[in-house]
């Protein structure tokens, strides 16, 4: 799901060349990291003089290597531990935006933090709150019912078991709290049988994480408020990791840069809501020696635009995705 979870020590920020790339026409301003996570990106940001990092992180552990960015770089580098859905609510200079960045997911000292339960690896009271959550896995697995269980596994980790789990659960925590342990037990003993081309738990737990973190929700919220706050010129740029993400970005970005017509029998005509200049069609995905590098960066795809256009009616966006911001709310 992540492509800078390393089980080795070292941090590999994932396609961080070819966003640099991308970005650097614009240098001379400021760029607001939205996943500030170990600071990867910012870094190399500010290697540039020229440069200032606003930078966002909703868990509040990151603040600590925040701190060592502050000590180094002075006032060209300030943090907020906030979620990036809220980015409109940061006090800074519009007229000097140049670049809003987000590198989706986990970090590798989140992933290897076992309070925070991201990992089947991990062991105790299932948790996967990245920060400022209003529920945990816990909550969801000691009392979502079974109907909604299997809806969340089945439209967040597209699990193919999602029922037996789901009823497996409702039968075992009669008897005693599920732990992580307990809950990756559950999933073994019903996919036992299966070719195994990943963990049996990887799409429940991708599923759980979804929902806790209310990541579609953050990301559609996220993508909208980065819009209004860009001026004309500046650039949007997404990493992402897995496809429904992915669906959200790339339509964010071709929905609103393609002409279209009501009517294939029509002239083309500028459609109001086109509001993006895409340099690429197609996302950009980490080289080969990237991934024998760091191999979780295989799933990674970077998308951005330039924003064309003051104004944008982003409704289709949240209509066109209702179906799963529903899902983040049940209980
Ligand atoms: C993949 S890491 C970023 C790594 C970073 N690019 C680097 O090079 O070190 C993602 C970071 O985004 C943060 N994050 C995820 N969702 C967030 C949200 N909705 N709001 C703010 N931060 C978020 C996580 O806490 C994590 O630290």
């Amino acid at each position: 799901m992540n492509a800078t979870i390393n089980l080795e020590k070292k941090h590999f920020p994932v396609l961080l060349k070819e966003l640099i790339s991308i970005i650097s026409p614009l240098y001379g301003g400021t760029f607001i990291d939205c996943t500030f996570g170990q600071g990867g990106y910012s870094k190399k940001i500010l290697e540039n003089k020229k440069n200032y990092i606003v930078a966002l992180d909703r868990d509040k552990d990151i603040y600590y290597s925040a701190l060592k960015f502050k000590a180094k770089y002075k006032d060209r580098f300030k943090f907020y531990n906030t979620k990036f859905s809220q980015l409109n609510r940061i006090k800074l200079d519009k007229n000097n935006l140049r670049g809003i960045i987000f590198d989706l997911g986990y970090s590798t000292s989140q992933i290897k933090n076992s309070q925070k339960g991201l990992s089947f690896l991990d062991k105790g009271k299932l948790n996967m709150r990245m920060g400022m959550n209003d529920i945990s896995a816990n909550d969801i697995i000691s009392n979502m019912g079974a109907n909604n269980l299997t809806k969340v596994f089945k439209i967040f980790g597209e699990e193919k078991y999602s029922k037996k789990i789901a009823i497996e659960i409702v039968k075992k925590r009669q008897k005693k709290t599920i732990k992580t342990e307990d809950l990756v037990e559950i999933i073994d003993n019903i996919k036992k049988y299966q070719k195994k081309k990943i963990h049996n738990s990887t799409k429940v737990f991708q599923a759980l994480r979804i929902i806790v973190n209310k990541e579609i929700s953050e990301l559609i919220n996220a993508l909208i408020n980065s819009f209004q706050l860009i001026p004309v010129g500046g650039i949007i740029a997404v990493v992402s990791f897995h496809s429904i993400e992915d669906k959200i970005v790339k339509y964010f970005f071709k929905h609103y840069s393609e002409e279209r017509n009501s009517s294939r029998y029509l002239p083309d005509t500028v459609n109001s809501d086109r509001c993006f200049k895409l340099i690429n069609k197609k996302p950009i995905i980490p080289s080969e020696a990237e991934i024998k590098q760091n191999p979780p960066s295989r799933s990674a795809k970077l998308r951005y635009g330039i924003k064309t256009n003051d104004t944008c009616d982003f409704s289709k966006l949240r209509e066109k995705f209702k179906n799963l911001t529903d899902v983040e709310k049940l209980r």
